[in-house]
Parts: C-alpha cells; structure tokens; sequence
C-alpha cells in the first residue's frame, strides 16, 4: 500500500473514534438538561463512530498493513443553548467528509482501486450523516422554542435504535 494512502487511512481510525468520544459529549450534554431522546439519538451516533473507526482498523489489518493506535483528543466544544450542540454536529460531519475525501484522492492518485472501492461506503455515508445533521437542525429551529414541540421531537429521537453497519469487512 502507498505509504500516504496507509498514514491516512490509519488516522482515519483516531478521528472516527475522536468522532464517538464527541458524540458522546454530547450525549452527555443532553443527559443533563433532562432531553433524554437527544442524550440516546447522540449515544447512537457515538457506537457508528466505533463501527467506523473498527471498519478502517479492519481494513489495514486485511491488507496486511500495520496499525497504529494514538491518543484520542479531549471533546473541547463548549455549548450555550441545545442549537450549538446540534451545528456542532454538522460542522464535525462536513469535516469528516472533508477527511474521507482526502483519502479518496490520494488512493485515487496512485491507482489503490481497492481502497478507492472501500472508501465508497463512507462517502455514502458521510451524505447521510450531512443529511442526518441537517434536519436536527431544521426540526429545532421550527420546533425547539414550543416546549411542548420540543417534548415531541425528545420522543422521536429516544426512539432511535442502533443497527450494524451495512458495509462487513
Ligand atoms: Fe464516521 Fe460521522 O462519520
């Protein structure tokens, strides 16, 4: 494997387990002004961070490659109001797309088709974690001022459940 493409790659699993570790951040956020569905939708998206960053481990580890494990960043975002948290959220994905796209190139530049085919998943799944993030946005700005609406929207999101990731290495 192209020695970019491999330093990438194995970064990749320290930002998608930076990813969990944020997201459990905010969970924690939530937990603590008592919106409980918000606290388990955040939970949720913490272990696909953890299925994601194993999926990358997996990856190396199949194509022989070797793996290494860094530090993992302290979640340093600060929030005044439930909408910070939620752009937050978005920021970080488009960010996270930004760094899949960085892998893609340089796996595209020395011809890795295999990783390019690998990485399909995630750019798939990067559009749906920008869409995921967009409408908690839209569901807030129209109905997190009305307790009652928010109530609502708590409900919806405590009725997330957790599924595997489609892509199996
Ligand atoms: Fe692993 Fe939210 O992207």
């Amino acid at each position: 494997m192209n020695a970019k493409v491999h330093e990438l790659l194995n970064q990749q699993i320290n930002k998608e387990f930076y990813s969990a570790y944020l997201y459990l951040d905010f969970s924690n956020y939530f937990e603590a002004v008592g919106l409980d569905g918000f606290a388990n939708w955040y939970k949720i998206q913490a272990q696909e961070e953890r299925d994601h960053a194993m999926l990358f481990y997996t990856y190396l580890q199949n194509e022989s490659q070797t793996v290494t494990l860094d530090a993992i960043a302290k979640p340093d975002k600060t929030f005044t109001c439930h909408m910070d948290v939620l752009k937050a959220g978005l920021e970080h994905e488009e960010y996270v797309t930004s760094l899949i796209n960085d892998i893609y190139a340089a796996a595209y530049d020395v011809r890795d088709f295999r990783t390019m085919q690998f990485l399909d998943w995630f750019v798939k799944e990067q559009g749906e974690e920008e869409t995921n993030a967009h409408d908690l946005i839209t569901k807030m700005e129209l109905f997190g001022s009305d307790p009652k609406s928010l109530y609502m929207l708590n409900q919806e999101l405590a009725a997330r459940v957790y599924s595997a990731p489609s892509l199996v290495l």
